[in-house]
């Protein structure tokens, strides 16, 4: 699995694909946590979050995960273009979330924004509680991700464009997944609860901030 080839051509194809509404899905629940102190970021990708986190938190220390080199350069490119004074806030962590060692309850902040729907059913329950060990007592959960909405015609577009996704992924990425399997009852099993929802693309999309 690496998104190495893809990372140029990110941003492209997520603006042909979905406009803006990615990031509104991203920073729409910034604004529900607690001042964060030490944030883990798990496959930020180019870095459009962790630019807004930076400046929504200007205390914030943040360690950025990811599999692939080139978002991490990315990102910090973005970073160094746009909050140079920002950089010494961050540590890129180049590695594999399943074979990462974790820290034990350090983070008071975990971000998971489009990236668990690329790990398969057998490894997200024990992704998500690896993350859940490095968070602390009373730590909070940003997740963004695709849904599929409950009916109608809403329904059979999020199915459709998922299908599309999923092979696109599979092929340039090497993504393992092959379905959208929703973190929800994994997440809650950690101790968290649901905080806030947003959704957008008539249901396709949610942003949620989970509390311990
Ligand atoms: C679909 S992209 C999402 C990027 C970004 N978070 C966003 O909101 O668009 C998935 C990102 O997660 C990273 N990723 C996927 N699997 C990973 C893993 N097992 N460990 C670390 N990073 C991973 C990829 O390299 C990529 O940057």
């Amino acid at each position: 699995m690496s998104f190495d080839a893809i990372a140029p051509w990110y941003r492209a194809l997520e603006w042909i694909a979905f406009g803006n509404d990615l990031q509104r899905c991203r920073i729409a629940c910034l604004g529900e946590i607690e001042s964060p102190r030490r944030v883990l970021i798990v496959g930020e990708g180019n870095g459009r979050f962790l630019c807004k986190l930076l400046r929504a938190y200007p205390n914030v220390e943040v360690d950025c995960l990811d599999a692939s080199a080139r978002m991490l350069r990315l990102a910090e490119e973005r970073i160094c273009a746009k909050a140079r004074d920002d950089s010494a806030r961050v540590h890129f962590l180049h590695d594999d979330a399943t074979s990462w060692s974790a820290p034990e309850r350090h983070y008071d902040l975990v971000v998971t924004h489009f990236v668990l729907d690329c790990f398969p059913e057998v490894q997200l329950a024990g992704i998500i509680e690896k993350l859940a060990r490095a968070a602390t007592d009373d730590a909070s959960w940003l997740l963004a991700d695709f849904c599929i909405p409950a009916r109608g015609f809403a329904k059979l577009r999020a199915r459709t464009w998922l299908a599309i996704m999923y092979k696109f992924f599979r092929v340039t990425a090497g993504i393992q997944a092959t379905r959208l399997r929703d973190p929800s009852p994994f997440v809650q099993a950690q101790g968290f609860a649901l905080a806030k929802q947003h959704q957008f693309k008539n249901g396709m999309l949610k942003s949620e901030a989970w509390r311990r």
